[in-house]
């Protein structure tokens, strides 16, 4: 059986470009706007395409270090394309974040959005990694996501997915149930509350500060969104359904999404925090 494009599309993680626009680009300008004085050296951890790193390199002349940490292959290869016109300003080295391997220098920057879900449970490895790799006065900047959650710890995507799967025939009650028979955390339970994440970092970082921004996304249609779940979750959540139902999986979370603009005039918001943090 051929894959759909769709299918294909979340196998490679492709289109993040587009599909970004719909929440992740926001933090951004956010996390940057936070830089204070003339950078040389920024660490991105998760740095997906290059998005955050050109536009740090396109801001602060003084960086001559731009150094992006991430674990797809399909993802750098992207970034490297994008970052070619600033030569060896950039560097960009394949990582698994949860087992982070020692850098040998430090960064006044390092910043992390919209990735720290997907390395639980071993969050604190990255907060260990970063409070020894901050120069004395150096910033981690860090986003981090709070879906509402149900007592199942379901919440954000899962709630769409769940949508899809009740869609191809699974009894409401029996989608937790079908994750944890797949394997698969719920987001909502992955991005923990900002409490559990203030004990993780505690014995790392001070929390210097932080802000807070309500994330809305809304989308023209199901297609938009199809794309934006398949080039945003990959195939996380498609594997709890038969290969020969994936193509119609993800056209049912397009619909669920689209349904939920129509009635709500949104599909989702949830709360995005960005904490400034620095070594102990
Ligand atoms: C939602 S994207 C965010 C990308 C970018 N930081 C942004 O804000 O647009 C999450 C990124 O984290 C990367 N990632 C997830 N788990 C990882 C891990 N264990 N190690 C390194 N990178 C990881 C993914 O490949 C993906 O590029």
């Amino acid at each position: 059986m051929t894959a759909s494009a769709v299918e294909i599309q979340a196998r490679t993680l492709a289109g993040y470009a587009d599909a970004s626009r719909l929440r992740q680009v926001q933090d951004r300008d956010w996390v940057l706007d936070q830089v204070t004085g003339a950078p040389e050296t920024l660490i991105d951890l998760g740095s997906g395409i290059g998005q955050l790193l050109q536009a740090a390199l396109e801001r602060f002349p003084t960086l001559r270090r731009a150094v992006g940490l991430e674990r797809s292959p399909h993802r750098i290869a992207e970034a490297a394309e994008r970052l070619r016109p600033y030569g060896e300003r950039v560097a960009l080295h394949r990582a698994d974040l949860t087992a982070p391997e020692p850098l040998p220098f430090r960064a006044e920057v390092i910043t992390q959005t919209s990735v720290l879900h997907w390395l639980h449970p071993d969050e604190e490895r990255i907060f260990a990694w970063a409070g020894a790799h901050l120069t004395p006065g150096g910033t981690f900047l860090l986003t981090t996501y709070h879906p509402a959650r149900d007592e199942h710890g379901l919440g954000g995507e899962d709630e769409l997915v769940r949508d899809a799967l009740v869609a191809l025939g699974t009894p409401y009650d029996e989608v937790p149930g079908a994750f944890a028979r797949g394997g698969v955390l719920p987001i909502a339970t992955r991005t923990r509350t900002v409490e559990d994440l203030a004990a993780l970092i505690g014995p790392h970082l001070r929390v210097a500060g932080h802000l807070e921004r309500d994330a809305v996304v809304t989308v023209d249609g199901a297609a938009q969104y199809e794309h934006f779940h398949a080039a945003t979750f990959g195939d996380y959540y498609s594997g709890l359904v038969p290969e020969d139902r994936r193509a119609e999986f993800f056209r049912a979370v397009g619909e669920s999404a689209w349904r939920r603009q129509r009635e709500r005039g949104h599909v989702s918001h949830m709360a995005v925090r960005l904490w400034s943090l620095t070594s102990r």
